[in-house]
């Protein structure tokens, strides 16, 4: 790829990123479609975070992404904030559209473009139970709830967020919160389990969110963790019928869609997800 003086210049800011798979994945991207476009990762501490959204928008960056701990404390700093990202609560990117930045958040769409794309699953219908109450739960529900699911129920630890979230989600379709103790009566009602917690991810890997034996074969069970790529969870799923669905598309989708508002084009979705499989694999070696 050629770096020249009329390069676009996208990226993105968290604390840390060198874990991040990002910058393969959008690159390669870029590089499949012959695009004079360029990726980078910055660390940026909280203090910062001002100064680089005036420093990137000075310099001209066509947009970034925006990961742990800046999600939520980058709204102060943009122009404006799409629907999406402020029913979620947080931006997961940028835009930069004649010197104004936007703010809009690809993780929910992404989600669901995922399992679609993936299982063949229509949401319309579906009873969910969701695992989780944080970030990524608010991302999912918000996407899932807006597709027309008959219900979701929010499970968590502590079960006051699962509250919170689900009389948050209340506003597009029948939801509950309620606590781990309830969640294997909940399962054994649901045809869609979305897991959302960090529970299950390398190196705990052998660690299950809910107890096994409340999966079923009427269920598809999706897991948002995607390092171990098949979690204790989904194994035990898929030993009991139920259909699987990883946590690498989520990823794949919700760069994909950043990469659509950046450059205007379609994302060659097979090669980012190729770019993530192989950085993954370097991880896990
Ligand atoms: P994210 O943005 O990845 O969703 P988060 O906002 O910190 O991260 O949320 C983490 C979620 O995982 C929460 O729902 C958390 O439960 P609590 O609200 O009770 O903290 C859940 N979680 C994390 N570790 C967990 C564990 N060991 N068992 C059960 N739930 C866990």
């Amino acid at each position: 790829m050629q770096i020249d003086a009329n390069t676009m210049k996208t990226g993105l800011l968290g604390h840390p990123v060198g874990h991040s798979k990002s910058p393969e994945m959008l690159n390669a991207a870029y590089r499949r479609e012959g695009l004079p476009f360029v990726y980078l990762a910055f660390d940026v501490a909280p203090g910062d975070l001002e100064s680089a959204v005036t420093g990137l928008r000075v310099l001209g960056f066509k947009g970034w992404n925006v990961t742990i701990p800046h999600k939520v404390a980058i709204m102060d700093h943009l122009d404006d904030i799409e629907e999406s990202a402020r029913a979620i609560g947080a931006v997961n990117t940028v835009i930069s559209e004649g010197g104004r930045l936007i703010g809009t958040n690809t993780d929910g769409a992404g989600y669901l473009r995922s399992l679609v794309s993936e299982t063949g699953m229509d949401p319309v219908g579906q009873r969910v139970v969701l695992l989780g109450a944080g970030g990524a739960a608010r991302a999912v529900g918000y996407a899932l709830a807006r597709a027309g699911v008959e219900r979701i129920t929010v499970a968590n630890r502590t079960e006051s967020r699962a509250e919170a979230l689900a009389s948050h989600l209340g506003r597009w379709t029948k939801t509950s919160g309620i606590g781990l103790s309830r969640v294997e009566d909940a399962i054994r009602e649901a045809s869609l389990l979305i897991q959302t917690t960090s529970v299950g991810m390398h190196p705990d890997s052998s660690a299950c969110p809910v107890d096994p034996g409340c999966l079923h074969g009427e269920l598809l069970v999706s897991d948002l963790v995607y390092h171990p790529r098949e979690t204790r969870l989904l194994k035990e799923a898929h030993r009991r019928g139920a259909r699987v669905h990883g946590g690498m598309g989520m990823l794949v989708h919700q760069g994909a869609l950043a990469f659509q508002r950046w450059t205007g084009q379609t994302p060659p979705v097979a090669t980012m997800w190729d770019a993530l499989e192989e950085s993954l694999k370097e991880t896990e070696s």
